[in-house]
């Protein structure tokens, strides 16, 4: 595995493919999920070389964080980068707060989870309405400088909110939604990401499974909240373009949609959710796909409406 990813201004590197753990133990979110399926999904990344693992408080109100805790015990930590968030405060009906004390207290809550003495990268999950993000991110700069965390993340703020956070420049990673079929962080917001040596992450890249290319045009109706029957069509008919490239390389349309995340400079790493190991040993084969420039382009095109 040689796709290796530098994360901002810190020294954390990651391999450029990781695993999105919300349906670890995320019961909150995902109803009847088991935690056995977890940890398998878990171990199987981790067996499989995937180093960064990205969790959060909310994914089953800690329950991820434990899953997760108790299976790095039997692995290299520092072969591991773990990546967590916090911002919702179980003392006040999990509202959002980055006030600077509450943030220390979730990084330290965080690590108790996760039975590790550092964290690799803490985000901060959601923006409040009333803390000034700078103060927020000076918190957790001195747990950077104490060594509790290695780089410093936003989560779901806004590019003002961004360019508050990083008043000091110490902000290294953001995380968005962003997929093919929702690019809105493509322009101004990556544009000064890259100007400020700021890492980028893109949450549901597989537009929670719709980009997998395992959905056909009779599947509208479970998408129809989110999109207009004709998006949907548009989408089937940009997944086809990535079918045939797919099939040159033998490889499936979701390893080829992984692929073209893990090609574009402007992200650093990717960390496609799982249901179960072999999804996750199937996503792992992405960093074995290399995509012509041409190819590249042409995925890049086929969904250019969704720009
Ligand atoms: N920062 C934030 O606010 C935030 C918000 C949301 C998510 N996240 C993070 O981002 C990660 C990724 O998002 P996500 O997991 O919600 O969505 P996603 O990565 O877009 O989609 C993942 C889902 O697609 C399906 N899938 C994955 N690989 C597959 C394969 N090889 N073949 C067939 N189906 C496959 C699985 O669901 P099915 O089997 O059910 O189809 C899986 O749960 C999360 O796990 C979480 O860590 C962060």
């Amino acid at each position: 595995m040689t796709a290796i990813a530098k994360i901002g201004k810190s020294d954390v590197t990651t391999t450029k493919l990781g695993l999105g753990t919300n349906k670890v133990g995320g019961h909150n979110l995902f109803p009847g999920l088991k935690d056995q399926d977890g940890y398998d999904l878990v171990k199987a990344a981790l067996d499989d070389g995937i180093q960064l693992i990205d969790t959060a408080f909310m994914y089953g109100l800690g329950r991820s964080e434990e899953i997760i805790g108790d299976v790095i015990q039997d692995y290299d930590r520092s072969k591991i980068v773990l990546a967590t968030k916090g911002a919702q405060d179980p003392n006040h009906d999990n509202q959002v707060s980055n006030d600077p004390e509450f943030l220390k207290q979730a990084v330290a809550d965080s690590l108790k989870r996760l039975k590790t003495d550092y964290l690799d990268i803490f985000y901060i999950h959601f923006p409040d309405k009333t803390t000034p993000k700078d103060e927020a991110v000076a918190a957790l700069n001195e747990l950077k400088q104490a060594g509790k965390i290695r780089a410093i993340g936003v989560s779901n703020f806004s590019l003002d909110q961004i360019k508050e956070a990083n008043k000091n420049q110490q902000v290294d990673i953001v995380e968005d939604h962003y997929s093919l079929v929702y690019r809105g962080a493509e322009g101004e917001e990556w544009t000064y990401l890259k100007d400020n040596n700021i890492s980028f992450v893109p949450y549901f890249p597989l537009a929670s499974g719709l980009l997998t290319g395992k959905y056909s045009p009779a599947d509208y109706q479970k998408f129809a909240k989110q999109y207009s029957e004709s998006q949907y069509n548009d989408i089937m008919q940009a997944l086809a373009k990535v079918k045939a490239i797919a099939d040159q390389h033998g490889v499936t349309v979701a390893q080829t949609i992984l692929g073209w995340y893990i090609a574009n400079p402007d992200i650093s790493a990717v960390i496609p959710g799982a249901r179960n190991p072999q999804q996750v040993a199937a996503n792992v084969k992405a960093l074995d796909v290399t995509l012509s420039e041409s190819e590249y382009e042409q995925i890049d095109q086929a969904f250019a409406a969704f720009k």
